[in-house]
């Protein structure tokens, strides 16, 4: 097995490293894999001009698996756009064919009281956002700014074909099946022709899963209610552009978005993992950065692409026990509490390995 270690900008080199300590440990207790890291984002284009460059993606390829830090920096958000480093994960999704986005948000006890919702709201969450991620907006044609000064046009086009919705849909039941058997899809057909579409195709779908209760839900709702009640919430199901949203705000009920891994898979099981958060250039370089999203997207590909659940539960338990001991980075500490750094809550993790 082998794994494309990307670790991209900000801190993604830094909380890469501590999830590389974990992997490390894990090689040393006999896990069979290999690594081979390459540049993407911000730091490739500085080195080769190219967010994506063809070797990085070459690597990606050919792997089993790839772990992503993150990508994107302030310095890199003058360029053209086919140059900014958000293009790299852009690219990898639509090359790869990585479409099902896995985005888990779950509460851990010992945070309940970190988030910004009052504990009991949020206490025992435990909701799955599967997010659509090679078309929608993000891709469709046509596109662009036309038009003379004053007079300009902008263009972005909502764009689903059947066997997109198809595919997408079909994980969101099996992922239900696998859970409390609920899907919530959530679209926009009131408005939008193309959501229309895709909830005639998850009642279509239906039959075929007759032991899962499929709901539906407008997409601005549905954000509404995420904040009023989110454990009415099992599976959500979404298009790329409101998984986006969805997704970030789901994050939000968690305490902390530094918490959150993420997985990007293709229909044989192959995946990116990734943590939800950004590069966050304002941290970066400064060991303050949580890395556990990172250490715990190592947690998801050992179970979904690797299937070794043991090993991924080795994984996750470190993490819950390090929680559990007291350590917290600044983002998930409560005020007066103390503070540790990167690297601590790495070492921290790998002790509780
Ligand atoms: C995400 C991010 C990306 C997206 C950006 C960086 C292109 O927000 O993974 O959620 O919009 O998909
Ligand atoms: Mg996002």
């Amino acid at each position: 097995m082998k794994i494309a270690i990307l670790p991209g900008d900000g801190i993604g080199p830094e909380i890469m490293a501590e999830a590389l300590k974990v992997l490390d440990a894990l090689r040393r207790d006999g896990l069979k894999v290999e690594m081979e890291s390459a540049l993407v984002g911000g730091a490739a284009y500085d080195a080769y001009g190219h967010p994506l460059p063809a070797a990085t993606l070459k690597l990606a390829e050919e792997a089993d698996a790839v772990l992503f830090g993150a990508v994107g920096s302030p310095r890199h958000d003058a360029l053209p756009r086919e140059h900014r480093p958000e293009k790299a994960i852009l690219g990898l999704r639509k090359e790869c064919d990585f479409f099902a986005n896995l985005r888990p948000a779950t509460v851990f006890p010992e945070l309940a009281d970190a988030s910004t919702l009052r504990a009991e709201v949020v206490a025992g969450l435990d909701l799955m956002i599967i997010r659509e991620l090679t078309g929608d907006i993000y891709f469709g044609e046509p596109r662009g700014v036309s038009g003379e000064k004053g007079a300009r046009i902008g263009i972005n086009t909502m764009h689903y074909t059947e066997a997109q919705i198809r595919r997408i849909m079909h994980v969101g039941f099996r992922t239900a099946r696998q859970r409390g058997k609920r899907l919530c899809s959530i679209d926009k057909m009131n408005v939008l022709e193309a959501m229309q579409l895709w909830r005639d195709i998850a009642i279509e779908i239906a039959p075929e899963y007759p032991d899962v209760e499929l709901s539906h839900m407008l997409v601005d709702n549905a954000a509404m209610q995420l904040i009023r009640n989110p454990k009415q919430f099992d599976v959500m199901v979404a298009g790329n552009m409101f998984g986006d949203i969805l997704s970030d705000e789901a994050s939000m009920l968690t305490g902390s978005i530094g918490m959150l891994p993420s997985a990007s898979l293709d229909t044989n099981g192959k995946g990116l993992y990734e943590p939800i958060h950004g590069s966050a250039p304002d941290i970066a370089g400064k060991d303050i950065a949580n890395p556990l999203a990172q250490i715990l997207s190592l947690g998801m590909m050992l179970r979904y692409t690797f299937n070794l659940v043991e090993w991924a539960d080795r994984v996750d338990g470190a993490v819950k026990r390090t929680l559990a001991q007291g350590l917290r980075t600044a983002d998930i500490a409560k005020a007066g509490e103390p503070v540790c750094s990167t690297s601590a809550m790495g070492a921290a993790v790998l002790r509780n390995l």
